[in-house]
């Protein structure tokens, strides 16, 4: 165990230096654990090594213009991913996260799950690209967790098994949450179906209250046991388990013999709290642990739910409090923080115009003849009305605070949203479906100018004109909207001021 003298001496974390060189970490998590005696038996991360030492690979992507893979690295031993490198290989294309390494040396690699008891599959692969995010100032992505996306290892290594000790963290964005089953991180069954109360160990997070639950409105760190989102011993509310949302979440689960715990704070800052610790729920004692490891996904394949994973390992054995306080500090000196936002800032109005050479004169734009939203020549000589048409109000993302939404500068309370996936200005019906379908978020433009608008919902699909008609398009697919010719260029907007 780990003096509280150690844990300040373990906590150093990735360090930037002048130029933006980042000095490898002195200790990683993983480390951290180690010297805790409860070494790490898979460490998965998308943005950073997890063990100082650690230079072999971290995730693979694949890019849909050829199917070819690439993959990602630390910088340097210890360090932080080589992000350059995807940014290079995705360019003016769609990339997906097919593999997410296991660092720990156990083989533990995520990767697309298969179909399970309570949905099909294979589950879709995260975009690499949608979860921007810098770590001491240094690009990363993370793994952004759409409904229907989920990775899974079903023939794991060194995982507890049974009513053996474990532990579990992982980094979330507090913002991304929704109350689909399941947003889950960790033990899982290895047959893909549900197999009874105890047989799986996972961290939740979500506001999905159909199980357990806790103070406020969520999201909430809970245990996903099987049969059972728990906050707390008590099947349903537990009022130690607090709403807890910062846009970095630490949040960690383990169990031994009758005994688990949920631990969380801001990964930003600060230390961890305790939200639960003691005996296990009635119905799970003993544990029946199987081993697999889920992403993003229920154990029976439930795929309904939205996160965003950062990090997060899992321990052979019960790791002590100060060791979870040591990693805290780790993760804390690893420096996560938003990248500078690309798009236009909440409160604007502002005009998007088109970038492909066809139609640089042209601006997003309804008119009140019908609902459809189009492309259209604009100028200082158009209508008051053909201008104001073209005028968006930027606000918060209806879905999503970290991302935003485009109301008309003349129909009040009227915002663009998809619909079986063609762009439509419609009025707000406060439904949670409306909040997603006309929340946005935006990215550096796909060709490279411009800005780009992810859909919440499909972080594949952009906001695209296509025959002077707006729709959410993918580099190839199913819609002719998707056609891959001139795409990049299609879903790049410059954003101008209001007419
Ligand atoms: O325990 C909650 C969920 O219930 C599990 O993740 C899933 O396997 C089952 O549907």
């Amino acid at each position: 165990m780990l003096s509280s003298g150690a844990s300040v001496t373990l906590a150093l974390g990735g360090v930037l230096l002048a130029g933006g060189v980042s000095q490898a970490a002195a200790q990683g998590p993983c480390d951290i654990y180690a010297a805790g005696g409860t070494p790490c038996v898979a460490a998965h991360s998308t943005t950073r090594a997890l063990y100082a030492a650690y230079d072999g690979p971290l995730y693979q992507v694949e890019r849909v213009s050829d199917s070819t893979t690439l993959t990602i690295s630390p910088l340097a031993a210890g360090g932080v991913a080589d992000a350059a490198a995807q940014d290079s290989f995705c360019a003016q294309t769609t990339c997906y996260i097919t593999v997410i390494y296991d660092q720990s040396g156990h083989g533990n690699n995520l990767t697309q799950a298969p179909a399970g008891g309570a949905a099909g599959g294979p589950d879709n692969l995260a975009v690499a690209t949608a979860a921007r995010t810098t770590l001491n100032g240094q690009e990363a992505y993370g793994v952004y967790i759409a409904p229907g996306t989920g990775y899974r290892d079903d023939s794991t290594s060194g995982i507890a098994t049974g009513d053996s000790a474990e532990g579990e963290y992982a980094i979330f964005d507090g913002t991304h949450f929704d109350s689909g089953c399941c947003f889950d991180y960790g033990n899982a069954e290895t047959s893909n179906t549900d197999t009874g109360a105890g047989h799986m160990e996972a961290i939740n997070f979500g506001n999905e209250k159909d199980w357990g639950y806790g103070a406020g409105t969520g999201p909430w760190i809970m245990a996903d046991l099987e049969n059972g989102l728990f906050s707390g011993v008590n099947a349903g509310y537990n009022s130690g388990d607090p709403t807890i949302n910062y846009r970095y979440t630490t949040a960690m689960v383990k169990g031994t013999a009758n005994q688990w715990a949920i631990e969380g704070g801001n990964a930003q800052s600060g230390s961890l709290s305790t939200f639960y610790s003691g005996a296990r729920p009635s119905g799970y004692n003993p544990m029946h642990k199987e081993g697999a490891i889920i992403l993003g996904i229920g154990g029976d394949n439930s795929k309904s739910s939205a996160g965003t994973f950062y990090e997060g390992v899992m321990t052979s054995g019960y790791p002590s409090n100060a060791t979870d306080a040591a990693v805290q500090a780790n993760i804390v000196a690893a420096g996560y923080a938003s990248p500078a936002s690309v798009g236009p800032a909440v409160g604007s109005t502002v005009s998007l115009q088109a970038t492909t050479a066809c139609c640089t004169g042209d601006y997003l734009k309804h008119d009140d003849s019908d609902t459809k939203v189009v492309i259209a020549a604009v100028s200082s000589s158009s209508s008051a009305t053909t201008k104001a048409d073209a005028d968006w109000i930027v606000t918060t993302g209806l879905a999503d605070t970290s991302c935003i939404s485009f109301e008309s500068a003349n129909d009040s309370g009227q915002y663009l949203r998809h619909s079986g996936f063609e762009i439509y200005l419609q009025p707000n019906d406060g439904t949670s479906l409306f909040a997603s379908d006309a929340t946005f978020c935006p990215q550096p433009g796909n060709s490279g100018t411009g800005v780009s608008f992810e859909a919440l919902a499909y972080p594949s699909k952009y906001l695209r004109h296509y025959n002077y008609t707006a729709y959410i398009a993918s580099d190839g697919g199913s819609n002719a909207w998707d056609a891959s010719s001139l795409w990049p260029n299609d879903t790049s907007w410059l954003v101008d001021t209001a007419w």
